[in-house]
């Protein structure tokens, strides 16, 4: 499915029938070989358009978009205007594969931005490295996703990380001993945030007295909530996505468990509170980015004033993915997957509005993990945690 690349065509071609005439003027009077270069460059966007987590798809399409705006105004690259060409994958894996293998192989992108669920940036990843197309997801954490890979990256930290921050949090500024786990055992973002909060926690001498697993996609969550109970935790770690987070949220409070419930930056959506409504107000997560923090108030106005909403994390992670691609672009010796791969690999020290971006060897990004907690039906900033700096290390 194709999404919302018809306005924007029209307007590309507007600006691309300009471009044509004076391109092709300035090749009439010189003598030079017309108009060729003013095509446009497509870039690919593979996204969750639709389904549970819809929000996601959405909210990084229109920072990606708003990212091209400004670019294709500043006359694109060297004249060339950039055309984004975005697939919905449903939030399905084996949609996300599909699209990319369509992105690549009949539309002919010179890059592929996407996925924000890890699991799918693996099976999109993959697409890529075979056909040497360079990808960077903006906002998938799992550590997997650009491991050993030569043409993934990243403009995001890592759930090693952004685990340790949890710990961190938890045990640190809320000073609480005894969590319990419910993760989604069909995600490799929420299996792995499992894992390494589990190890962190323990190292700054929490204990988990409780581990339970859920499928994406499930309604009923009493009876995990219901062995959660009995074991008398202080804190819910739930590392998935939102729509489960929200429903967990309403059926613990049912259940009259009123432990807080922590999430990870799988529940940064409006939808959260949407769904969970009184029953997760007090509850926090972890994010990239907040939009009360003072650095974002430039990229939250410029948002607001183009979508009328506040951006959640994704936006401002799509639209620097797309400016980090760009700056690529500008300094990559040719469009080839090799070359253009290679100067991603050489993002130094880039400004994002999310913070500051340098790809390391691993092809991630480190940046602040910020912690926000629901009030009012809002993410509030709380703190920003850097684990290498915990008491207990
Ligand atoms: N980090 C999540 C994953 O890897 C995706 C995500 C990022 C969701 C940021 C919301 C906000 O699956």
């Amino acid at each position: 499915m194709e999404i919302n690349v018809m306005n924007r065509r029209s307007a590309l071609a507007r600006g691309f029938c300009s471009l044509v005439a004076l391109v092709g003027m300035a090749g009439w009077a010189g003598g030079l070989e017309p108009a060729a270069s003013a095509q446009p460059i497509k870039v690919g966007h593979f996204a969750s358009m639709t389904g549970k987590e819809a929000t996601f798809g959405q909210s990084t399409d229109n920072g990606i978009r708003l990212a091209l705006k400004e670019i294709n105004e500043a006359g694109g690259l060297n004249g060339r205007p950039i055309e984004l060409i975005t697939y919905d994958d449903k939030g399905e894996s084996k949609e996300a594969g599909n699209a990319v293998t369509r992105l690549i192989t009949s539309d002919k992108v010179v890059a592929v931005l996407g996925e924000v669920a890890s699991s799918l940036s693996l099976a999109g990843g993959a697409v890529c490295e075979q056909n040497k197309v360079p990808m960077i997801s903006p906002s998938s954490t799992n550590a997997r996703v650009t491991a050993g890979k030569k043409y993934v990256f990243r403009v995001c930290f890592i759930d090693t990380f952004q685990a340790a921050a949890i710990a961190t949090f938890t045990r640190e500024h809320l000073g609480l001993t005894r969590a319990a786990i419910l993760y989604d055992q069909t995600q490799a973002y929420s299996k792995g945030l499992r894992d390494d909060f589990t190890k962190s926690f323990k190292k700054l001498g929490g204990e988990i007295v409780a581990d339970q697993a859920y499928n994406g996609g499930d309604t009923d969550f009493s009876a995990q909530l219901t062995t959660i109970r009995a074991a008398n935790p202080e804190i819910i770690f739930v590392p998935g996505y939102y729509t489960e987070g929200g429903n967990i949220a309403i059926q613990a409070r049912k259940l009259g468990i009123t432990a807080p419930l922590i999430g990870g930056d799988g529940w940064d959506s409006s939808q959260l509170a949407a769904i969970g409504k009184d029953a997760i107000e007090g509850s926090y997560y972890s994010n990239h980015s907040s939009p009360d923090q003072p650095n974002m108030k430039d990229f939250v106005e410029k948002y607001q004033r183009e979508y009328g909403a506040t951006p959640d994390a994704l936006g401002g992670l799509g639209y620097d993915a797309m400016m980090v691609l760009f700056d690529a672009m500008k300094r990559a010796k040719s469009l080839n997957g090799p070359d253009l791969a290679e100067a991603i690999a050489q993002t130094k020290d880039f400004k994002g509005v999310t913070g500051n971006i340098t790809i390391d060897k691993n092809h991630n990004a480190q940046k602040g993990v910020v912690i926000v907690q629901i009030k009012n039906g809002q993410p509030v900033f709380v703190a920003e945690v850097d684990p290498s700096k915990s008491d207990k290390k």
